[in-house]
């Protein structure tokens, strides 16, 4: 029997990484906002023995494919643990690839969405202890984003987010470095995905995978119409016969399909204005909407929303990525963010 002893020095010294694992994607910077680790939020599990298969990018390609023996599996949904196992495998496997297993302790600034729980809160900081980390903190997801995206929310002005995740939006007034209002609803790029299956399963009785969904929402669907024509071969079969077929489609074929998503976003925005504080909502009219998450990344969504809700509002650059620097940003004692963390 071999017995590795680790240098007891190194327990001294640690990592930092910020953490945003969304239902999606899960991405870890280190405090300097280099990229260290960017893959799906998903993992592939042999039924009976646990054993992990595959986890990221290559679990996500299973979707739809795998044999009854493999569960692949999104641990995370809308912002929340819902498979406490298979969330420790995967972000413990995710932890690995970053980090070297060299006995230093791993400090973690996680994001976490405001909607949740404090118990779900705590399931998320226990879930990261039991993958691995030694200390965990968090930073809500808005104000993180907020300081991702360079906005100055120290100031006494009102700024409004809608954050639009995979599975979960939220729309926030924040003002002097906190949040004032927050209203969330379990609508997002995930919606956005179906709302395309369903529009061309209803136009051309084609049913399509998740992950053919997703690709046609990337590419094709819009809340405003792009200037210059998009095309792309989407692979499905027909209902009833059950035969295969490649569509030649252009963003065209999409109009219409996120009224529904887009109407639920329109009346999250209003909600939230609704119970926000006069003063506060004279702030708005003059800072706008600021839109992150990689939901916001639908053509035409900024200006879309802009005209419905008759506010000024603009994608933050990047914006699936803001959280996760914001997250960095408040490991980094000469930025002083690390108030913002959630006590
Ligand atoms: N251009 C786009 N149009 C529509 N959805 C997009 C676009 N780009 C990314 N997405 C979607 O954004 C989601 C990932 O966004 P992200 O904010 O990382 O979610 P989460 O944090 O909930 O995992 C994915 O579901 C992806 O399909
Ligand atoms: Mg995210």
């Amino acid at each position: 029997m071999s017995l590795r002893l680790r240098n007891p020095f190194n327990l001294l010294r640690s990592h930092s990484i910020a953490l945003d694992a969304g239902s999606a994607r899960t991405v870890i910077t280190n405090p300097q906002s280099e990229v260290l680790l960017d893959e799906p939020t998903v993992i592939a599990i042999e039924h009976g023995t646990g054993a992990v298969i595959a986890t990221g990018a290559e679990a996500k390609s299973y979707i739809g494919k795998a044999p009854e023996r493999i569960r692949v599996i999104r641990p995370i949904q809308a912002g929340v643990i819902v498979d406490f196992d298979s969330a420790k495998a995967l972000l413990r496997s995710f932890f690995k690839r970053v980090c070297a297993d060299d006995g230093f302790r791993l400090n973690i600034c996680a994001v976490v969405c405001l909607g949740v729980t404090d118990l779900e809160k705590h399931t998320f900081i226990d879930c990261c202890k039991a993958a691995g980390a030694s200390k965990v903190d968090i930073v809500d997801a808005p104000l993180a984003a907020a300081v991702g995206a360079g906005l100055d929310i120290r100031q006494p002005k009102g700024r409004l987010l809608l954050g639009i995740g995979a599975g979960l939006a939220e729309a926030s007034v924040l003002c002097l470095a906190d949040v004032v209002y927050s209203e969330s609803a379990r609508i997002g790029a995930e919606h956005f995905h179906e709302a395309v299956a369903q529009h061309l399963a209803a136009r051309y009785r084609v049913s399509i995978g998740e992950n053919m969904a997703e690709q046609a929402t990337l590419q094709l669907a819009w809340a405003e119409r792009p200037a210059q024509l998009r095309h792309m071969t989407l692979t499905g079969k027909y209902f009833g016969s059950g035969t295969p077929c490649a569509l030649e489609l252009t963003d065209d074929d999409l109009e219409g399909a996120l009224d529904g998503p887009l109407a639920s976003l329109e009346a999250l925005v209003r909600k939230a204005m609704d119970k926000t504080p006069a003063e506060l909502v004279a702030d708005i009219a003059d800072t706008g909407l600021t839109l992150y998450g990689g939901g916001a990344q639908v053509h035409g969504l900024d200006s879309a929303l802009g005209s419905r809700l008759g506010l000024r509002t603009r994608q933050a650059h990047d914006p699936a990525m803001v959280s996760v620097l914001g997250a960095a940003a408040t490991l980094r004692p000469d930025l002083d963010f690390k108030k913002l963390l959630v006590k």
